[in-house]
């Protein structure tokens, strides 16, 4: 599955092709960041921009089949492995409970991800990364493999959260903090958090709202990209959505990669997001 070997278009490194897999495990990634920890985030997308997909029967918005690929899901896998931990929506332990999501959240026990699971271990690093979950209606159930797996699961929530869902939350383990004012929780306060629980590198794996959030706040260092040579149509979603961003966040290409071992190619790009200084 991995054996197609991928260009490299951009970027430093030697020139010529080169393995799938350690594309991204044996990157040395920063472990600060602009605004505390270091934050980066993952999205596969379509050619249309597509992140997700409404199934016209069920009506049920999810990553389709027709977006999700395996060697892109190595990469989220080799991402993931470098994290201390993982921001995690309501909408995700909604969806794990429906039985709708793509898979727990990361690392896979697969023979695939043996690697990944060492790698960890050579780095210091406990077996899975921590869960930071950001939610304001806490409507959702704390997943027990989670706390099966040690992972500390913490919830970050508003000064608006129902004090029944916090004490719920709390007594199937997790930790809830809880804002002192406001609707919606804030990227600083996500930074803020992350650091005071002495995390140094946060894996965003959520959808296009917490990713808002981190980008308008300019709380997120990177952003990884696989684009994916398909156009899908039809009703989904992009990998951001929200208020108009003002100004405009720009980013800047740091590394692009082409791989056509698939059925059908992708690009994999790396961006450092700018702060308004740097531009
Ligand atoms: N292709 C990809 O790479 C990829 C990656 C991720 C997701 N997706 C897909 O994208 C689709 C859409 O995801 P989504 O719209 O659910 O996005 P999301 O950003 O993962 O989750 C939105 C939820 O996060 C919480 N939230 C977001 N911002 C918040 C804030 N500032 N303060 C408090 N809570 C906040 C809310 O939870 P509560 O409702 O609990 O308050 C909200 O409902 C899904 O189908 C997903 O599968 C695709």
């Amino acid at each position: 599955m991995y054996d197609d070997p991928i260009v490299p278009l951009f970027g430093p490194g030697p020139p010529g092709s080169r393995a799938l897999k350690g594309l991204y495990r044996d990157l040395d990634l920063p472990d600060r960041g602009r605004a505390g920890p270091w934050i980066y985030a993952n999205f596969v997308q379509t050619l249309d921009g597509r992140i997700s997909l409404v199934n016209e029967t069920t009506g049920i918005e999810g990553v389709a089949g027709s977006i999700a690929d395996p060697r892109d899901w190595r990469l989220f896998q080799e991402l993931a492995s470098h994290a201390d931990v993982l921001l995690s929506s309501g909408r995700y332990l909604r969806d794990l409970k429906a039985g709708t999501a793509q898979d727990i959240l990361p690392l896979g026990g697969d023979a695939d991800f043996l690697d990944l699971h060492a790698a960890r271990r050579e780095r210091g690093q406990r077996p899975q990364p921590d869960v930071l979950v950001i939610s304001a209606s806490l409507d959702f159930v704390v997943p027990q493999l989670l706390l099966d797996q040690g992972r500390g699961i913490h919830i970050l929530t508003t000064a608006d959260a129902d004090p029944k869902r916090v004490r719920q939350r709390e007594a199937e383990g997790a930790t809830v903090h809880r804002l002192d004012s406001g609707e919606r929780v804030s990227g600083q306060r996500i930074a803020h958090t992350l650091t005071s629980l002495g995390y140094r590198r946060a894996y965003c794996a959520t959808g296009p709202w917490v990713f808002h959030t981190l980008v308008a706040d300019d709380v997120l260092d990177t952003l990884f990209l696989t684009t994916r040579h398909r156009l899908v149509a039809g009703n989904g979603g992009t990998f951001v959505a929200g208020p108009v961003f003002e100004p405009p966040a720009d980013l800047r290409l740091e590394s692009l990669y082409l791989d056509q071992g698939s059925n059908v190619g992708q690009f994999y790009a790396r961006y450092q997001v700018l702060s308004p200084e740097e531009e």
